[in-house]
């Protein structure tokens, strides 16, 4: 099939790449000229492990080809797959869709014959409506059918969830364009997974219902870990004891820092924003994302704790600081508010991250970005494992640190707290204080 994608994030070329993986045809279109240049010279914008690889395949093979002429890109395709960004709305918890907009008055303005176009965005209950009635306004004699098909890509595990996803979610209510669609998605829901027909408004709330529900288990585990805190239990083993009933789930079930990303924290604001258009409550969502607040204000809390809150001069390390590994991706990372209040407090701060520096953190005072472990963990005061990278899973802190008091903060339960105890090793741990 002809594929067209407008947007080239993680949404957009993964499925982009993918597709064209698939055999079809596929156009990635972004109005970032720059971007589209370094995709059309092998330069990746994101790091995505597995990405490079099926991109330059199909490059090469001429599947999938980078634009920014979106007219052309329109004009040659037969399903159009908006994937632009819907991040938070400046000032309120709404999604902000003006990108997506923007992307249907742009095929509405080309649009030269009958058109699919599908929002892979993650768009509040009822945007595929306003979309209809974008094409129907300014294209009357053209028809165009809009179906909603929500993308549930992990950053770092794109391309694996994107060949085996556990399903995939088609909202329309036109059979022989639901057919089309499944059509596409076949040599991928052939295998394991499992397709999902239903409305383009149900499509819609599927995206924000898993993602919401994801972050409730996290914050469910997080609030456990700190009552595990309190009464001397690993809360490890609660994780395991709770996870290994089938109708729980062992996943999503790991204590931790707040969470973060591109889409936890921004589409469970944006599901509370659309209850109040359809005046009912969803009380259980608005105590995850309080909770998630409060967790942030939590760990910094710790954090002074453990230096006995004296903060001034002290060296405080970093391993890690994206919001979760296998990704460069800073957005609503729990780092950034750690390092912003331990900054104005006067630590001197180094942190290492295998995807390099960020640009996030270089607004605060004293945070060096150092490039490699041995360098960030050098006479510490404090080590913060802040993101669980495999490099950070064996490491010898005595070594690393090289001083006599060591500290260590592991925001992920990655080491024992027995094996530290007995190295000599002050640690400290989420939901897992020994009495
Ligand atoms: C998420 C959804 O999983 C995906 O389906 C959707 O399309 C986009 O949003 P992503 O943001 O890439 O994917 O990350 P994910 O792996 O889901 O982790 C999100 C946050 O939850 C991270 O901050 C992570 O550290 C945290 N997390 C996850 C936990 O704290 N504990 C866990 O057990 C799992």
């Amino acid at each position: 099939m002809k594929l067209c994608m407008i947007g080239t994030g993680y949404v957009g070329l993964v499925s982009g790449v993918c597709f064209s993986d698939l055999g079809n045809t596929v156009i990635c279109v972004d109005n970032d000229e720059n971007k589209i240049k370094d995709l059309n010279n092998g330069k990746i914008p994101i790091y995505e492990p597995g990405l490079e690889e099926v991109l330059k395949k199909n490059y090469k093979q001429k599947r999938l080809t980078f634009t920014s002429d979106i007219k052309s890109a329109v004009n040659k395709s037969d399903i159009i797959f908006i994937c632009v960004g819907t991040p938070t709305k400046k000032g309120g918890n709404s999604a902000n869709l003006k990108y997506v907009f923007n992307a249907a008055n742009q095929i509405a303005k080309y649009i030269n014959k009958h058109k699919i176009v599908v929002t892979k965005s993650t768009v509040p209950i009822g945007t595929g409506d306003i979309l209809e009635n974008i094409f129907k306004t300014k294209k009357k004699n053209k028809f165009v059918d809009v179906v909603s098909n929500p993308e549930f890509l992990r950053e770092g595990e794109a391309i694996r969830d994107f060949i085996y996803p556990d399903r995939v979610v088609v909202g329309t209510n036109n059979f022989k364009i639901n057919k089309t669609l499944k059509s596409l998605y076949l040599p991928i829901i052939k295998k394991t997974s499992r397709y999902v027909s239903t409305n383009r408004r149900g499509a819609e709330l599927i995206k924000y219902a898993s993602n919401a529900f994801l972050a409730t288990k996290i914050s469910f585990i997080n609030e456990l870990a700190n009552l595990c805190e309190k009464a001397s239990i690993d809360i490890k083993d609660i994780s395991i004891g709770m996870g290994l009933d089938q109708r729980i789930g062992e996943r999503f079930l790991r204590a931790g820092p707040a969470y973060g990303g591109s889409c936890f924290p921004k589409d469970t604001r944006a599901l509370l924003d659309t209850t109040k258009k359809y005046n009912v409550k969803l009380s259980i969502v608005d105590s995850v994302v309080k909770s998630n607040e409060d967790r942030k204000k939590l760990l910094i809390k710790k954090t002074s704790n453990i230096l006995n809150k004296k903060i001034y001069n002290k060296k405080i390390t970093f391993l890690g600081v994206t919001f979760k590994p296998n990704t460069d991706d800073m957005r609503e990372a729990s780092s950034i508010p750690m390092i912003k209040f331990l900054s104005k407090k006067g630590a001197i701060i180094k942190y290492y991250d295998p995807t390099g520096f960020k640009n996030e953190l270089s607004k605060f005072k004293n945070v060096f970005f150092s490039k490699s472990v041995n360098n960030a963990c050098e006479k510490a005061d404090l080590v913060i494992i802040h993101t669980e990278w495999n490099e950070f899973k064996l490491l010898n802190f005595k070594k690393l640190v090289n001083k006599k008091n060591i500290n260590v903060f592991d925001l992920r339960n990655i080491y024992s707290p027995y094996k530290m105890k007995k190295k000599g090793i002050n640690y400290h741990s989420i939901g897992r204080k020994l009495i």
